[in-house]
Protein backbone atom coordinates (compact mmCIF):
# COMPACT_ATOMS: atom_id res chain seq x y z
CA UNK A 1 0.00 0.00 0.00
CA UNK A 2 1.22 3.21 -0.97
CA UNK A 3 0.77 6.20 1.42
CA UNK A 4 1.72 9.77 0.43
CA UNK A 5 4.26 12.17 2.13
CA UNK A 6 1.70 14.94 2.15
CA UNK A 7 -0.36 16.38 4.65
CA UNK A 8 -3.54 14.30 5.06
CA UNK A 9 -6.78 16.13 5.22
CA UNK A 10 -10.13 15.20 5.69
CA UNK A 11 -12.98 17.78 5.30
CA UNK A 12 -16.84 16.98 6.24
CA UNK A 13 -19.08 19.34 4.04
CA UNK A 14 -22.37 19.73 5.68
CA UNK A 15 -24.16 21.22 3.29
CA UNK A 16 -27.32 22.26 4.34
CA UNK A 17 -27.73 19.72 6.87
CA UNK A 18 -27.14 19.34 10.61
CA UNK A 19 -28.61 20.47 13.70
CA UNK A 20 -26.93 21.76 16.95
CA UNK A 21 -26.92 18.40 18.79
CA UNK A 22 -24.91 17.27 15.72
CA UNK A 23 -22.37 20.45 16.09
CA UNK A 24 -22.32 18.77 19.85
CA UNK A 25 -22.01 15.33 19.04
CA UNK A 26 -19.12 15.78 16.22
CA UNK A 27 -17.19 18.13 18.54
CA UNK A 28 -17.11 15.14 21.43
CA UNK A 29 -16.49 12.56 18.94
CA UNK A 30 -12.99 14.48 17.52
CA UNK A 31 -11.40 15.39 21.23
CA UNK A 32 -11.31 12.48 22.69
CA UNK A 33 -10.28 10.59 18.86
CA UNK A 34 -6.39 10.69 18.60
CA UNK A 35 -5.70 12.61 14.94
CA UNK A 36 -2.32 13.52 14.92
CA UNK A 37 -0.73 14.34 11.94
CA UNK A 38 -3.81 15.51 10.11
CA UNK A 39 -6.53 17.92 9.08
CA UNK A 40 -9.99 17.49 10.31
CA UNK A 41 -12.10 20.58 8.83
CA UNK A 42 -15.99 20.79 9.39
CA UNK A 43 -17.81 22.88 7.04
CA UNK A 44 -21.12 23.13 8.53
CA UNK A 45 -23.89 26.03 7.76
CA UNK A 46 -23.05 29.27 8.93
CA UNK A 47 -24.84 29.84 11.94
CA UNK A 48 -23.23 27.01 13.56
CA UNK A 49 -19.82 28.39 13.71
CA UNK A 50 -19.81 30.04 16.83
CA UNK A 51 -21.12 26.74 18.58
CA UNK A 52 -17.85 25.11 17.70
CA UNK A 53 -14.95 24.57 20.34
CA UNK A 54 -12.01 26.84 19.07
CA UNK A 55 -10.03 23.24 18.92
CA UNK A 56 -11.86 22.39 15.79
CA UNK A 57 -11.16 23.34 12.37
CA UNK A 58 -13.66 25.33 10.66
CA UNK A 59 -14.64 25.92 6.42
CA UNK A 60 -16.93 27.89 4.74
CA UNK A 61 -19.07 26.36 2.48
CA UNK A 62 -19.02 29.42 0.00
CA UNK A 63 -17.36 33.25 0.03
CA UNK A 64 -18.28 36.34 -2.41
CA UNK A 65 -15.82 37.31 -4.87
CA UNK A 66 -16.58 41.21 -3.32
CA UNK A 67 -14.91 42.43 -0.44
CA UNK A 68 -18.34 44.02 1.42
CA UNK A 69 -21.37 45.66 0.02
CA UNK A 70 -24.72 45.59 -1.06
CA UNK A 71 -24.75 41.45 -1.48
CA UNK A 72 -27.51 39.88 0.02
CA UNK A 73 -27.39 36.44 1.07
CA UNK A 74 -23.40 36.55 0.16
CA UNK A 75 -20.64 36.10 3.04
CA UNK A 76 -17.29 38.03 2.90
CA UNK A 77 -13.54 36.71 3.74
CA UNK A 78 -13.60 39.30 6.09
CA UNK A 79 -16.45 38.05 8.28
CA UNK A 80 -15.57 34.34 7.93
CA UNK A 81 -11.92 35.46 9.37
CA UNK A 82 -13.35 36.93 12.23
CA UNK A 83 -14.67 33.69 12.80
CA UNK A 84 -11.67 31.58 12.99
CA UNK A 85 -12.74 29.75 9.67
CA UNK A 86 -9.57 28.72 8.31
CA UNK A 87 -11.07 27.04 4.91
CA UNK A 88 -13.31 27.81 2.31
CA UNK A 89 -14.68 25.14 -0.16
CA UNK A 90 -14.88 26.81 -3.47
CA UNK A 91 -16.05 25.26 -6.79
CA UNK A 92 -18.21 22.79 -5.45
CA UNK A 93 -20.65 21.13 -8.49
CA UNK A 94 -23.50 21.96 -6.67
CA UNK A 95 -22.95 25.91 -6.65
CA UNK A 96 -21.62 25.65 -9.99
CA UNK A 97 -25.53 24.11 -10.96
CA UNK A 98 -27.67 25.72 -8.49
CA UNK A 99 -25.97 28.93 -8.63
CA UNK A 100 -24.39 28.85 -11.64
CA UNK A 101 -21.22 29.56 -10.74
CA UNK A 102 -18.85 29.67 -13.84
CA UNK A 103 -15.42 28.80 -13.83
CA UNK A 104 -14.43 32.33 -14.17
CA UNK A 105 -16.05 33.09 -10.67
CA UNK A 106 -14.35 30.68 -8.94
CA UNK A 107 -11.51 31.65 -10.14
CA UNK A 108 -12.16 35.22 -8.34
CA UNK A 109 -13.47 33.44 -5.20
CA UNK A 110 -10.00 31.66 -5.31
CA UNK A 111 -8.53 34.72 -5.75
CA UNK A 112 -10.35 36.27 -2.88
CA UNK A 113 -9.86 33.32 -0.35
CA UNK A 114 -6.13 33.65 -0.77
CA UNK A 115 -6.05 37.26 -0.59
CA UNK A 116 -7.49 36.46 2.78
CA UNK A 117 -5.22 33.93 4.24
CA UNK A 118 -7.89 31.43 3.75
CA UNK A 119 -6.95 27.90 2.45
CA UNK A 120 -9.34 27.16 -1.07
CA UNK A 121 -10.77 23.86 -1.22
CA UNK A 122 -10.95 24.18 -4.75
CA UNK A 123 -13.20 21.29 -5.98
CA UNK A 124 -13.35 20.26 -9.79
CA UNK A 125 -15.01 17.39 -11.65
CA UNK A 126 -16.98 16.24 -14.00
CA UNK A 127 -20.87 14.70 -14.66
CA UNK A 128 -21.35 11.14 -16.19
CA UNK A 129 -22.38 12.22 -19.50
CA UNK A 130 -18.36 13.96 -20.21
CA UNK A 131 -16.59 11.21 -18.52
CA UNK A 132 -19.02 8.63 -21.29
CA UNK A 133 -18.00 11.23 -24.33
CA UNK A 134 -13.99 10.77 -23.55
CA UNK A 135 -13.62 14.14 -22.70
CA UNK A 136 -12.97 14.22 -19.02
CA UNK A 137 -9.29 15.50 -18.91
CA UNK A 138 -10.25 18.27 -21.43
CA UNK A 139 -13.07 19.60 -19.10
CA UNK A 140 -10.70 18.89 -15.90
CA UNK A 141 -7.84 20.98 -17.23
CA UNK A 142 -10.57 23.80 -18.18
CA UNK A 143 -11.47 23.65 -14.70
CA UNK A 144 -8.25 24.27 -13.71
CA UNK A 145 -6.76 26.34 -16.15
CA UNK A 146 -9.21 29.40 -15.54
CA UNK A 147 -8.24 29.48 -12.18
CA UNK A 148 -4.30 29.05 -13.15
CA UNK A 149 -5.37 32.34 -15.59
CA UNK A 150 -6.52 34.08 -12.32
CA UNK A 151 -3.86 33.00 -9.69
CA UNK A 152 -0.03 32.50 -10.09
CA UNK A 153 1.30 28.87 -9.85
CA UNK A 154 3.25 30.02 -7.00
CA UNK A 155 -0.21 30.47 -4.97
CA UNK A 156 -0.83 26.97 -5.57
CA UNK A 157 1.07 26.44 -2.25
CA UNK A 158 -1.63 27.28 -0.78
CA UNK A 159 -4.65 25.26 -2.51
CA UNK A 160 -6.27 22.30 -1.34
CA UNK A 161 -7.82 20.27 -4.59
CA UNK A 162 -10.79 17.76 -4.41
CA UNK A 163 -11.83 15.65 -7.21
CA UNK A 164 -15.27 15.45 -6.90
CA UNK A 165 -16.68 13.33 -9.98
CA UNK A 166 -20.76 14.74 -9.91
CA UNK A 167 -21.84 11.43 -10.76
CA UNK A 168 -20.60 9.87 -7.26
CA UNK A 169 -21.87 13.03 -5.20
CA UNK A 170 -24.49 11.11 -2.81
CA UNK A 171 -25.27 8.72 -5.21
CA UNK A 172 -23.51 5.57 -3.41
CA UNK A 173 -21.69 5.08 -6.88
CA UNK A 174 -18.22 5.89 -5.56
CA UNK A 175 -15.33 5.81 -8.04
CA UNK A 176 -12.84 3.42 -7.66
CA UNK A 177 -10.00 4.06 -6.41
CA UNK A 178 -8.52 3.17 -9.92
CA UNK A 179 -10.34 6.07 -11.12
CA UNK A 180 -9.79 8.35 -8.78
CA UNK A 181 -6.05 7.98 -8.84
CA UNK A 182 -6.09 8.36 -12.49
CA UNK A 183 -7.70 11.93 -12.49
CA UNK A 184 -5.85 13.02 -9.51
CA UNK A 185 -2.56 11.70 -10.98
CA UNK A 186 -3.95 13.60 -14.19
CA UNK A 187 -4.61 16.68 -12.04
CA UNK A 188 -1.37 17.00 -10.47
CA UNK A 189 0.44 16.51 -13.67
CA UNK A 190 -1.27 19.28 -15.20
CA UNK A 191 0.01 21.85 -12.40
CA UNK A 192 3.69 19.83 -12.66
CA UNK A 193 3.28 21.29 -16.50
CA UNK A 194 3.89 24.62 -14.53
CA UNK A 195 5.64 23.85 -11.70
CA UNK A 196 6.79 20.44 -11.03
CA UNK A 197 7.60 21.01 -7.28
CA UNK A 198 4.64 23.03 -6.34
CA UNK A 199 2.62 20.10 -7.95
CA UNK A 200 3.98 17.79 -5.56
CA UNK A 201 3.28 18.77 -2.82
CA UNK A 202 -0.29 20.13 -3.61
CA UNK A 203 -2.71 18.33 -1.49
CA UNK A 204 -5.76 16.75 -3.21
CA UNK A 205 -9.00 15.26 -1.94
CA UNK A 206 -11.30 12.74 -3.19
CA UNK A 207 -15.03 13.38 -2.47
CA UNK A 208 -17.96 11.14 -3.75
CA UNK A 209 -19.94 8.78 -1.78
CA UNK A 210 -16.98 8.16 0.43
CA UNK A 211 -18.14 6.01 3.44
CA UNK A 212 -16.51 4.15 6.34
CA UNK A 213 -15.73 0.90 4.38
CA UNK A 214 -14.06 2.57 0.81
CA UNK A 215 -12.26 5.48 2.54
CA UNK A 216 -9.17 3.07 3.55
CA UNK A 217 -8.87 1.99 0.07
CA UNK A 218 -9.30 5.12 -1.94
CA UNK A 219 -6.51 7.17 0.54
CA UNK A 220 -4.15 4.61 0.18
CA UNK A 221 -3.46 5.33 -3.37
CA UNK A 222 -0.42 7.38 -4.46
CA UNK A 223 -2.35 10.83 -5.58
CA UNK A 224 -5.05 10.65 -2.70
CA UNK A 225 -4.25 12.93 -0.10
CA UNK A 226 -7.84 12.32 2.12
CA UNK A 227 -11.55 13.38 1.58
CA UNK A 228 -14.33 15.87 1.08
CA UNK A 229 -17.41 14.06 2.69
CA UNK A 230 -20.84 14.86 2.57
CA UNK A 231 -23.47 12.61 3.57
CA UNK A 232 -21.05 10.09 6.07
CA UNK A 233 -19.88 13.56 7.29
CA UNK A 234 -23.33 14.05 9.31
CA UNK A 235 -22.59 10.52 11.70
CA UNK A 236 -20.44 10.76 13.81
CA UNK A 237 -18.86 7.68 14.32
CA UNK A 238 -18.67 7.10 10.41
CA UNK A 239 -16.66 10.50 10.06
CA UNK A 240 -14.42 9.44 12.85
CA UNK A 241 -13.62 6.03 10.64
CA UNK A 242 -13.09 7.59 7.82
CA UNK A 243 -10.50 10.17 9.35
CA UNK A 244 -8.72 7.60 10.92
CA UNK A 245 -8.24 5.55 7.39
CA UNK A 246 -6.43 8.93 6.66
CA UNK A 247 -4.58 9.16 9.70
P1 LIG B 1 -21.21 12.66 -0.56
O1 LIG B 1 -20.08 12.21 0.32
O2 LIG B 1 -22.52 12.72 0.13
O3 LIG B 1 -21.24 11.90 -1.84
O4 LIG B 1 -20.89 14.20 -0.96
C1 LIG B 1 -19.66 14.52 -1.47
C2 LIG B 1 -19.54 15.99 -1.52
O5 LIG B 1 -20.20 16.64 -2.32
C3 LIG B 1 -18.65 16.65 -0.56
O6 LIG B 1 -18.46 17.98 -0.89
Amino acid sequence: MQVSSRRQVVAGNWKMNGDKALVEQIQRHLMVADLKNMDVVICPPFPYFGLFDSKVKLGSQNISQFDSGAHTGEISAATLNEFSCEYVIVGHSERRADNHESNELVALKVEQILKAQLTPILCVGEPENVREDGTLFDYIAAQLDAVLLQVDISQFTDVILAYEPIWAIGTGKTASPAQAQEVHAFIRGHLAEQDANIAAKIVILYGGSVKGNNAQELFSQADVDGGLIGGASLNPEEFLSICRAAN
